[in-house]
């Protein structure tokens, strides 16, 4: 399937953007249960081949010298699923950390969390915090795993710190401006976000970065998420640097 639109594709080089890197891409990573459907298998074989294209999309990341990648792997709304996707998805987390992570460390990958991954449980959250501590000082990529993460959320919470630290006598309420929002957020650490990309065919945000997305560039593929692949990455990329960025300028 192709993994750009007939738009993308025919799109005329332009002077702005133009073989420029994205430093930081955002992946909503949808379409494992349709996959799975379409192939007559359960669920749980479109999340399992999801993390194969995580492998894929890694390495593609590192190659194409993106400094930040952030992946929606379940949002605070997922919890709706059934108990049994559920547990599934979270064998499928422990599963890979335990398989993945030598080979994290040896590319330089900084693996990090955004959302609210305690709610996983201690013996998962313990092991996502590990990792992350094992991680901290590489510095080839910065691997952000959205994790229980609604962007509402997020939002909320970063305006009940401050209104803390006002109520607390620590800020002057006129200080608080964009600047100072966004240092209140999860992502506080993170690169401008550049890219977002969702796969699946779905048009929509899903309470993935709202805040974070206000300028970034936005690829919706019709392509499932286990079918995404370092072709489909590249060719994202080079579907970005084709793109005209204005920030409100002409
Ligand atoms: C994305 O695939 C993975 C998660 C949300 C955890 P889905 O499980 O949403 O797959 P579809 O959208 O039902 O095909
Ligand atoms: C968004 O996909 C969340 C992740 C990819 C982790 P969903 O499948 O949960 O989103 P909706 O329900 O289609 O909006
Ligand atoms: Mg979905």
């Amino acid at each position: 399937m192709s993994a750009l639109s007939a738009d993308d594709k025919g799109a005329e080089a332009v002077e702005t953007g133009a073989g420029v890197t994205p430093r930081h891409v955002a992946i909503i990573m949808d379409g494992n249960g349709r996959w799975a459907k379409k192939k007559g298998l359960p669920r749980v074989a479109g999340h399992r081949q999801g993390a194969e294209a995580v492998r894929k999309t890694l390495r593609a990341a590192v190659e194409a010298g993106v400094e930040c990648l952030t992946l929606y792997a379940f949002s605070s709304e997922n919890w709706r699923r059934s108990e049994e996707e559920v547990s599934d998805l979270k064998g499928l987390m422990r599963y890979y950390l335990e398989r993945e992570l030598d080979e994290l460390e040896r590319e330089g990958v900084r693996l990090s969390f955004i959302g609210n991954p305690s709610r996983f449980g201690e013996e998962l959250w313990g092991k996502l915090q590990a990792a992350s501590e094992r991680t901290a000082k590489n510095d080839k990529l910065h691997l952000v795993v959205a994790l229980s993460y609604g962007s509402r959320d997020e939002i909320v919470g970063a305006a009940r710190k401050l209104a803390q630290e006002v109520a607390a006598g620590k800020r002057d309420p006129n200080s608080i401006d964009e600047a100072s929002f966004d240092l209140a957020l999860q992502s506080h650490h993170l690169p401008e976000l550049d890219l977002l990309i969702r796969t699946s065919g779905e048009v929509r945000l899903s309470n993935f970065l709202l805040w974070q997305a206000a300028y970034a560039e936005l690829l919706f593929l019709d392509m499932y998420w286990p079918d995404f692949d370092e072709a489909a990455f590249h060719d994202a990329i080079a579907a970005y640097g084709r793109r005209q960025r204005r920030f409100g300028g002409r």
